[in-house]
């Protein structure tokens, strides 16, 4: 039996039933059914709509629900029950009766749903701040101990600057330390609670909805009923901060993709997270990479299906809105399952540091360091510039790298060049010489690494 039987005369078609209900989706939504319907027994009973006696009834029931489904929720789907909050009701009413029908007094599906939703996102972010904390954790971990490997930084896939291994994994410290920062600031927008708001008017019975709201964990109530209930804004906004910080894990993968290939060979990965070809028996695929870099289709694909379904509705509830967790619940989830992914792949990864080495002298990575040497000499930097280039040239025409010429080849292209010049493009000095604030200086990357770890133990503390 569903929950209007009273104004319809007809069955609902099969098809229609199906096609209408959602239980297969939000059935993972119980517990915080549970945990709104507990909350508003007891505002029923601080505004005398339901006894003391009656309330205490129906919180060991919904607990004892809670119990029965704890370790298999996946029961839930054995009923033919429209959604989560149909299925909670009426197994309150099964084992209730009577009493169990006075808890939907002066509630909605409509403010239900929504805070039912919401609590999930509020946990969801916990789970998600952790992983981004533990994946932090062992990029630092990383950056601290391979702190004298020396990779070619790129631009446009070229070889451009020498680099830090260790400025590297900061790099990505960062993009989660903003991913994280993202993810409290959309906590403090979505910890408001729309309970109370009912069908969208507001509810007919006097209650504390402040009151009702901290029962749940949440800072406050929300302020119009009409919006509260319509509002997916924070579906929107985490799917976005999804979005971005996928695609900041997909570029890691990338990176490391490359990095791993058999042109860079700058790394390894473990056999844990590689696969092999059924084919080509040398082969060892990076997919857990790969995959991450692909994943990450369905979570910006999620974003747009968000948006597209709430940009033409009319306000209040539409049914539309029920759409909006099958992309949430699996956007998340693959977000959370990539974080996972990543920290496993850092775990058992191996640096080949001479190689990386190597080829971070190579490229003329130092062409740069070398106009700047003419710089300090008195020469402009565009004249610089091009005499670098030109020196380059030579270089490329004769295989050698700068280091090779000798220094009468450097004194024909310009005669302020002395034999400092060698110390000047030596790697060690191409990467001291970076050493203003954010710089890949060993120095600065050192002191970067302090601050991360300041970052983590206040952020964990
Ligand atoms: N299953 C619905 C959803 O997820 C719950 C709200 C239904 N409200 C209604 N008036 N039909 O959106």
């Amino acid at each position: 039996m569903s929950l209007w039987g009273g104004r319809f005369i007809k069955e609902q078609n099969k098809f229609f039933k199906d096609f209408n209900n959602s239980l297969k989706i939000d059935f993972i939504l119980f517990k915080q059914d549970i945990k709104g319907s507990i909350a508003w027994s007891k505002i029923l009973l601080k505004s005398n709509i339901i006894t003391c006696e009656e309330q205490k009834k129906i919180e060991t029931a919904l607990n004892l629900i809670f119990e029965e489904i704890k370790n298999d929720p996946q029961k839930i789907l054995l009923s033919d029950k429209e959604d989560i909050h149909s299925w909670v009701e009426s197994r309150l009413i099964y084992i209730l009766g009577d009493i169990g029908k006075k808890l939907h007094t002066g509630r909605s599906r409509n403010d239900q749903v929504a805070t039912d939703l919401k609590l999930w996102c509020k946990k969801k972010i916990k789970v998600l701040k952790k992983r981004i904390i533990k994946f932090q954790k062992i990029l630092l971990d990383l950056a601290e101990k391979n702190i004298s490997s020396v990779i070619s930084g790129y631009t446009h896939l070229q070889r451009a600057q020498p680099i830090l291994f260790s400025h590297w994994f900061l790099a990505y410290f960062e993009m989660m330390k903003r991913d994280f920062s993202r993810l409290q600031d959309c906590l403090k927008r979505l910890n408001i609670s729309p309970l109370g708001s009912a069908a969208l008017a507001g509810t007919g019975w006097k209650i504390n909805r402040k009151k009702l709201a901290s029962y749940m964990g949440f800072e406050k109530a929300s302020k119009n009923s009409l919006d509260s209930v319509s509002d997916r804004d924070y579906v929107v906004e985490l799917l976005s901060i999804a979005s971005i910080s996928m695609m900041h894990l997909s570029r890691f993968s990338e990176d490391l993709i490359f990095f791993n290939s058999g042109e860079c060979n700058f790394i390894e990965l473990s056999d844990e997270v590689t696969s092999g070809s059924s084919l080509m028996p040398q082969k060892k695929n990076p997919d857990s990479l790969e995959l991450i870099r692909g994943k990450t289709g369905k979570v910006y694909g999620s974003l747009l299906n968000i948006l597209v379904i709430l940009k033409g509705l009319p306000l209040a509830y539409n049914k539309d809105m029920q759409e909006d967790k099958e992309c949430l619940f699996t956007a998340l989830n693959v977000l959370d399952d990539c974080l996972k992914m990543s920290t496993i792949i850092l775990l058992g990864l191996k640096i080949n540091n001479k190689i990386c080495r190597k080829s971070a002298e190579r490229g003329y990575s130092n062409s740069t360091d070398l106009a700047d040497y003419l710089v300090k000499k008195g020469i402009s930097f565009r004249n610089a510039h091009e005499i670098s280039g030109k020196i380059v040239l030579y270089a490329i025409d004769h295989n050698k790298s700068l280091s090779q010429l000798k220094l009468r080849v450097f004194r024909k292209f310009c005669s302020v060049i002395n034999d400092d010049i060698y110390e000047n493009i030596s790697l060690e000095s191409c990467l001291d010489k970076k050493n203003s604030y954010g710089g890949t200086s060993k120095r600065q990357v050192l002191s970067a690494i302090d601050k991360a770890q300041e970052y983590i133990l206040k952020i964990t503390n």
